[in-house]
């Protein structure tokens, strides 16, 4: 990476926390500046919280002693439960606004089951856009409903569905929902469909939003079936509403009152470089110098996660004898199932939680007893940079958040009582900040979200979007599909196009996942794709430790590259501690040897052993798949590496590279030069062509999983005839 300076001065840095605890009183904060995101900036405000309020969100008993019922009953949203029904009921669309946390993703769909508006057996979806948030949400309204998951209440994300025949309210990605459209067009058994987090914007809520539009002239129209209608609730916590109700036709809005007591904020007085280091350090000024609560810290990604989680706990251990405990948990959308119940358990006494998060602590999850907030004003966003460079390519960057995010993180802090936000910008940057985040559509890439709108006999330009993608990046997707043998040179869908969308996977993975099928590899191609569709990377990037991962996983490099690198290694996890391959299915609850030789094997290799279980899960479901496309997915063929790269190179074809005279990379499909990126196996190694994964940009143009192909493949490619065409 190329930020591996900025982490060696990190941890130089960190070296000497007492010094900085000792001189650097809130030197990121404190200026005293109050502003706009408390409504009431409170009298009480003063750069010391008052220390007799400090019961409010302390280790406080009383949620605990409260039944689950009376905390229903306890939230902002529960007083006006009769109205709100009735507002939904008397409406086709309803826009439902209130603060995060008043108790709207968790209690309007029980109302609406309780109230009869699913009908005697129908469904009601509510759909996020995060994985972990339909998970932790379906857990907890099952518990308020008093049934196992997957009972009256269940889930469905992609690779993981829980749902029984009594299925009744059901949590979803708005991706899944998407993805439900293609057998069932008119989403016929759902009665109510609530839109959740509609504010985010996300491309697969864009598009829900669109077709709910369509549906609802299908089903509620004079012409149509009236006897199935739709009920749609779109649920923003964000002041956007308008935009909304003018999308479908100048639709009631309604809101709920929340309960948001007056947040004092800071801003650093100087621009922070290393944000990392200075919420580490604003962390301990609050926790030695501060009156009980919880802190949550947002940060942009799970690696600046973990590292500030080893930083705390390292200097936590450093702490004098009866400082509070430190009780640091990490949140963000990779992480699995069973790990969110920490973030809800109450804090035990004379401890203080630390919650580190990415954005989707802003508004998909509340979380209690948090009283402070340090917000980094970072997060990262997906852009793609259509036609910038050949193809165009997908960036994560870390970047600025807008002024309604920084709003929104501060409001975490008033959930409870009075709270305190430490900004780690300056105001002048919170001033300067974009009003609100790009919606999606206007900045990502579009082909998997254009192949399943034609396996829907639908256009992306010519559906009715609240905001229209730029042309560029529309084109851009049609080349890739047509690259990949998706569409025909008429643009018309092709048998290969309906195969690929079957699997909930990227396009290019699909087709590398279909392209194994003639080359007799789809085992060992289905293991590559499972890890590559996790949700972060197999390899562990060390950091300091780089040398130490690097010559750790010496032993499963493969000559061809990054994806025979990553094969072996889950071959090499699959071989530990007697638990083959076929060992799988009982993994999760095996308690004993295998379960701890492996995790102890993932940890000597640098190796992230939560995506192999993760890409086990992702890989049982692509099997199913494969099942009902005709690919055997038992069939390997051992060792021989070409049809692996080949099948991979079917789906990779837009991202390939030749070696030019000079030693650089340059693109095939475009006119970038492309450097190896130094976390891959082939960094610094000249061959004549490459594939990789992606791009990544950052100072220059990193190819990132890159494998080495012969050239001859490109002469068996379809991609390159067709362009040549
Ligand atoms: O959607 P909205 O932000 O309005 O609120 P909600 O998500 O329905 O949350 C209502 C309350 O339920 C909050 O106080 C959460 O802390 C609590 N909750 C919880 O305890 N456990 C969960 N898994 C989700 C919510
Ligand atoms: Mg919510």
């Amino acid at each position: 990476m190329s930020e591996g300076g900025k982490q060696q001065r990190t941890q130089q840095k960190r070296q000497q926390p007492q010094a900085n605890l000792d001189n650097g009183q809130h030197q990121a904060s404190q200026d005293g500046t109050a502003n706009g995101a408390s409504k009431r900036p409170g009298p009480q405000a003063t750069s010391t919280p008052p220390r007799k309020k400090a019961r409010l969100s302390g280790p406080a008993p009383a949620p605990a002693v409260s039944s689950i019922q009376e905390q229903r009953r306890l939230l902002p949203i529960a007083k006006g439960r009769e109205a709100l029904v009735a507002e939904i009921r008397a409406n086709e669309v309803t826009v439902l606004l209130g603060e995060t946390g008043s108790g709207k993703t968790t209690q309007v769909p029980q109302y609406l089951l309780e109230a009869g508006l699913a009908g005697a057996a129908g469904l009601i979806g509510i759909t996020q856009p995060r994985r972990v948030a339909a998970l932790s949400l379906a857990a907890r309204v099952a518990l308020e409903q008093g049934a196992p998951v997957g009972g009256t209440v269940g889930y469905a994300v992609r690779f993981d569905e829980r749902c029984g025949a009594g299925t009744r309210i059901k949590y979803m990605t708005d991706g899944m929902l998407g993805r439900e459209l293609l057998g069932d067009p008119l989403l016929s058994r759902y009665k109510v469909v609530v839109v959740d987090e509609a504010h985010e914007r996300t491309l697969r809520t864009d598009l829900l939003l669109a077709n709910l539009k369509r549906i609802l002239r299908v089903r509620n129209g004079e012409s149509g079936d009236n006897r199935n209608p739709l009920k749609v609730v779109i649920m923003s916590a964000t002041l956007d509403a308008e935009k909304f109700s003018r999308f479908f036709s100048n639709a009631k809005i309604v809101y709920v009152k929340g309960r948001q007591h007056p947040v004092k904020i800071f801003h650093a007085v100087q621009g922070q470089t290393d944000y990392v280091d200075a919420a580490l350090r604003t962390f301990f000024q609050i926790h030695v110098d501060q009156p009980p609560g919880d802190v949550l810290v947002f940060l942009p990604g799970q690696e600046d996660i973990e590292s500030l989680d080893a930083a705390i706990m390292l200097f936590a251990r450093q702490l004098p004898a009866g400082a509070p405990e430190v009780l640091v948990v990490p949140m963000f959308a990779a992480l699995a199932g069973e790990k969110m119940g920490r973030i809800f358990g109450a804090t035990p006494r004379g401890a203080r939680k630390c919650i580190l998060a990415t954005n989707i602590a802003e508004t998909s999850i509340t979380i209690p007893g948090v009283r402070y907030v340090i917000d980094t004003g970072k997060a990262k966003e997906k852009r793609f940079l259509a036609g910038a460079v050949g193809g165009g390519f997908d960036t994560l960057l870390t970047r600025d958040i807008a002024r309604a995010n920084a709003m929104q993180r501060a409001g975490r802090a008033g959930r409870e009582g009075p709270g305190f936000c430490y900004r780690l910008y300056t105001e002048d940057a919170f001033r300067a900040m974009a009003p609100a985040a790009e919606p999606e559509i206007l900045r990502t890439g579009l082909a998997g979200s254009m192949l399943q709108l034609l396996c829907l006999g639908q256009d992306l330009q010519e559906l009715e979007l609240m905001d229209a993608p730029d042309v560029e990046a529309v084109s851009s997707a049609l080349r890739t599909l047509f690259l990949l043998g998706a569409l025909d040179s008429t643009r018309a869908l092709t048998e290969m196009g309906r195969a690929m969308a079957a699997f909930p996977l990227e396009p290019p993975l699909a087709r590398a996942l279909l392209a194994s099928k003639e080359l007799g590899c789809t085992a060992e191609v289905l293991d590559i794709v499972s890890v590559l569709a996790a949700s972060a990377p197999l390899f562990i990037d060390a950091g300091e430790q780089r040398g130490a991962s690097v010559e750790a996983r010496r032993k499963f490099v493969h000559p061809a590259g990054d994806h025979l690198t990553l094969l072996n290694a889950v071959h090499a996890y699959a071989a530990v501690g007697g638990g083959g391959a076929d060992a799988k299915e009982t993994e999760e609850k095996e308690e004993g040897v295998g379960r701890s030789a492996r995790k102890e094997w993932a940890r000597a290799h640098f190796v992230n052993e939560r995506v192999l279980r993760e890409a086990r899960s992702i890989r049982a479901q692509l099997v199913g798949v494969c099942a009902r496309e005709g690919l055997d997915a038992r069939a390997s063929v051992g060792d021989d590496a070409d049809p692996m790269l080949l099948a991979l190179a079917h789906g990779l074809a837009q991202n390939a590279a030749l070696l030019m005279p000079d030693g650089t990379y340059k693109q095939v499909m475009g006119q970038a030069i492309v450097k190896i990126h130094p976390s891959s196996t082939m960094a610094d190694k000249k061959v004549p062509a490459i594939i990789y994964n992606e791009l990544v940009y950052t100072n220059q143009i990193y190819a990132r999983g890159v494998s080495s192909i012969p050239k001859s493949f490109f002469a068996s490619l379809g991609a390159f005839n067709r362009r040549a065409a």
